[in-house]
């Protein structure tokens, strides 16, 4: 469970807890880290910790060997760390700050799957992989460029993912949710000062924070995801006034094949997705040996 110290992953991390899973509690802050872990073993867990900064390549396979050395082999797991940037418009963003925000919200979810999905697909037995995205994956929101590009980003790298594990015994959800009670907004800007060597910018942080604090209570957000995983659910949305502005995009991406001449002529790869078939990966290719797999 990376992000586990805090808000939404420590609410699930408190969750299969309660379902009766042993769980590896990952984070980068190591004091808070403790506190969850401290906690949840007083509760009657099993827990390991392991002080991760997911956007570290290299940290990966040590921090994988260490827990399943611990508590045995994963099974289950779970992307949820996550930081956004402060807010504004897009070519006023530090690249720094945008590099940042993809490696902790869709490049650490790329390591998590390549470091254990070989380990899932070895073992042969059920497995899940959930990453969490955001309703700023799912609808535009302006201002907040970085975020909305990796959760976007998130929600294709999951769509790809649950296409590639069709047939083995690994599912994928994806975690959308709406607004959550948590402290994203003070971590998120007290980890971008860092980042940027000054003073974090509070007045936008404690007004968002506002907001948020009217949100849902991250540990029933925790009960609604192992539901939805042990369910075997794919997307996972917390609050169903979302379904508006969603169904309003997906109107404007369908309204936009309306009126189409046709003048390119019939598109092989539209094809093949027609007939069931994959046209970026055929059967033959594969057969071939031509792909990284
Ligand atoms: N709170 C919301 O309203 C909301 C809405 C939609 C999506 N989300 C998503 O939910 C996820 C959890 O966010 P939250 O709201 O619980 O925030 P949070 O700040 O309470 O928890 C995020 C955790 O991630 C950890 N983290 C940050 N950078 C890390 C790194 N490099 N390596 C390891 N851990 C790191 C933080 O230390 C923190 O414990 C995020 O992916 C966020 O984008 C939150």
């Amino acid at each position: 469970m990376t992000g586990a110290a805090s808000g939404i992953g420590r609410g699930i991390a408190r969750a299969l807890v309660t379902a009766g899973a042993n769980v590896a509690l990952a984070d980068i802050d190591e004091g808070r880290l403790a506190d969850v872990a401290g906690e949840l073993t007083d509760a009657g867990g099993v827990v390991s910790t392991v002080v991760l900064d997911v956007s570290d390549p290299d940290a990966w396979a040590t921090a994988a060997d260490r827990v399943e050395k611990e508590l045995g082999e994963v099974s289950i797991l779970c992307s949820i760390a996550g930081v956004v940037g402060t807010p504004g418009p897009i070519e006023r963003t530090p690249f720094a700050v945008w590099r940042w925000v993809q490696s902790i919200n869709v490049d650490a979810q790329f390591l998590a799957i390549s470091t254990f999905v070989p380990r899932f697909k070895l073992r042969g037995t059920r497995a899940h992989v959930l990453n969490c995205s955001s309703m700023a994956g799912l609808t535009p929101m302006g201002f907040v460029g970085s975020y909305a590009a990796s959760k976007f980003a998130s929600v294709g790298l999951s769509l790809s993912l649950r296409e590639e594990l069709r047939d083995t015994a690994i599912d994928v959800s994806l975690l959308v949710p709406g607004t959550v009670a948590t402290d994203i907004t003070r971590t998120a800007a007290a980890g971008e000062a860092k980042l940027l060597g000054r003073d974090a910018e509070t007045t936008v942080a404690e007004a968002n924070a506002a907001i948020a604090a009217a949100g849902a209570d991250p540990d029933l957000v925790g009960v609604q995801v192992v539901e939805a995983m042990q369910a075997r659910q794919f997307l996972i949305p917390t609050h169903p006034e979302f379904g508006v502005p969603v169904a309003a995009l997906h109107a404007e991406i369908v309204a936009a094949f309306d009126g189409l001449d046709g003048r390119h002529g019939p598109d092989p790869a539209a094809a093949a997705f027609a007939d069931g078939g994959n046209p970026i990966v055929s059967a033959d290719l594969v057969n071939a040996g031509v792909t990284n797999d």
